[in-house]
């Protein structure tokens, strides 16, 4: 050991050296030729990773992290190509093995993955990123009030004689009222029930979806609420039933909701298998990975059948497929990820698909 700095550079000018530093100990300098020079005394713990990352594109090289602790996470990782290159905060980062492999997980550790003393990653941009409570928050809320809108007869949407007059037909203001309950009940549940494992998504997402929520809402709302809507073919009966499905599957993808967020400790990005509880709601969960989605599609199938409107039906069905594509992934993800995945089960109709 001698009492000489060492030097450590980074072609970005970055090191993890800077976790295990002690106060004081870290001298830098800057250098044209070298970049930004960062004087580490001799006695710093020894290192024994470089990480090097690519353009996933172009393969050219954006960063080289000299002397990276093994036990750096990808999370770290992020953070130090960040000060790089500031433009690609860590959200907006996906850092691969493979140029075109999956998105390494933030918590994944250097020293765990298939790497040699040099790491070789390969870097995508996301695009800009909005955290997802804002993106549900928008989405949800867009729907609740342009409903509204359409239900108050507010001018310019049914002809001046409309103007704030109210329909005859009882099933009218229950649609209302399930709809607004509906939307309430996501926000709610966005805001004080979800632990999402993601913080954002990227913001050109919020475009698409809002146009799908809010088109489908106002499509459904000029329908629904037209001073000519005629109700229902078997009338009481037929929105009673439709009532009733509406509400069973509405309790039954909150008891789920409650279910995914007891598998999750606060804070944590834990993922486990979801069990049937003690509410009976949740027994779905014996023949599908996906009840919430189950009981997604039912609820706007009743809504489908109390309405007896088409944009509703039409919607549903968009939101079945939707969900079937999600439900399928997801449903892929726990056969590979859980050795002892319950076998009866299937993504998201019980033994159909
Ligand atoms: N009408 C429509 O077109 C439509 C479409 C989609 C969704 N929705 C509604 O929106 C709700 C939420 O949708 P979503 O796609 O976010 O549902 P989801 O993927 O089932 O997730 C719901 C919540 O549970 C967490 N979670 C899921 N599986 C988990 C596991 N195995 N362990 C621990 N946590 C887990 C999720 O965290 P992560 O962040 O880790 O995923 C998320 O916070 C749906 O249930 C449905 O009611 C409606």
């Amino acid at each position: 050991m001698t009492s000489e700095p060492s030097l450590l550079k980074t072609l970005c000018g970055l090191s993890l050296s800077t976790k295990t530093m002690s106060a004081g100990m870290l001298l830098e300098v800057w250098s044209p030729s070298l970049g930004k020079v960062i004087l580490v005394p001799s006695f710093q713990p020894r290192f024994t990773s470089m990480v090097e990352i690519l353009d996933a594109k172009t393969r050219e090289k954006l960063c080289f992290l000299d002397k990276v602790e093994p036990q750096a996470t990808i999370a770290e990782i992020k953070n130090l190509f960040t000060k790089s290159h500031p433009q690609w905060y860590p959200a907006r980062q996906s850092l691969r093995l493979d140029p075109k492999g999956k998105s390494l997980k933030d918590e994944d550790v250097l020293q765990k993955l298939p790497v040699g003393t040099t790491a070789t990653l390969y870097f995508r941009d996301l695009g800009a990123q909005i955290s997802w409570v804002t993106v549900f928050l928008t989405e949800y809320a867009g729907p609740l009030f342009i409903y509204l809108l359409f239900y108050f007869r507010v001018p310019f949407i049914y002809g001046h004689r409309y103007d704030f007059t109210s329909s005859r037909h009882t099933v009218v203001h229950l649609a209302c009222i399930c709809h607004s309950f509906h939307y309430v009940k996501r926000l709610l549940e966005t805001l004080f029930v979800h632990r999402f494992s993601h913080g954002t998504m990227p913001l050109r997402n919020i475009f698409k979806n809002c146009t799908y929520y809010w088109g489908f809402a106002a499509w459904m709302a000029y329908y629904i609420n037209h001073p000519l809507y005629t109700p229902p073919t078997y009338g009481a009966q037929q929105v009673k039933l439709a009532l009733a499905i509406f509400v069973i599957c509405q309790l039954g993808n909150f008891s789920i909701h409650m279910a995914l967020r007891d598998l999750r400790p606060a804070g944590s990005k834990t993922r486990k298998i979801p069990y049937p509880t003690k509410n009976p709601f949740t027994w779905l969960f014996l023949l599908v990975s996906c009840p919430n989605y189950t009981y997604e599609v039912g609820s706007w199938i009743g809504f489908a059948i109390m309405t007896q409107c088409l944009p509703v039906a039409l919607f549903s069905l968009v939101g079945f497929t939707q969900m079937t594509i999600w439900a399928k992934g997801k449903h892929r993800s726990y056969l590979k990820e859980f050795r002892d995945y319950p076998p009866l089960r299937m993504p998201i109709i019980p033994f159909l698909l």
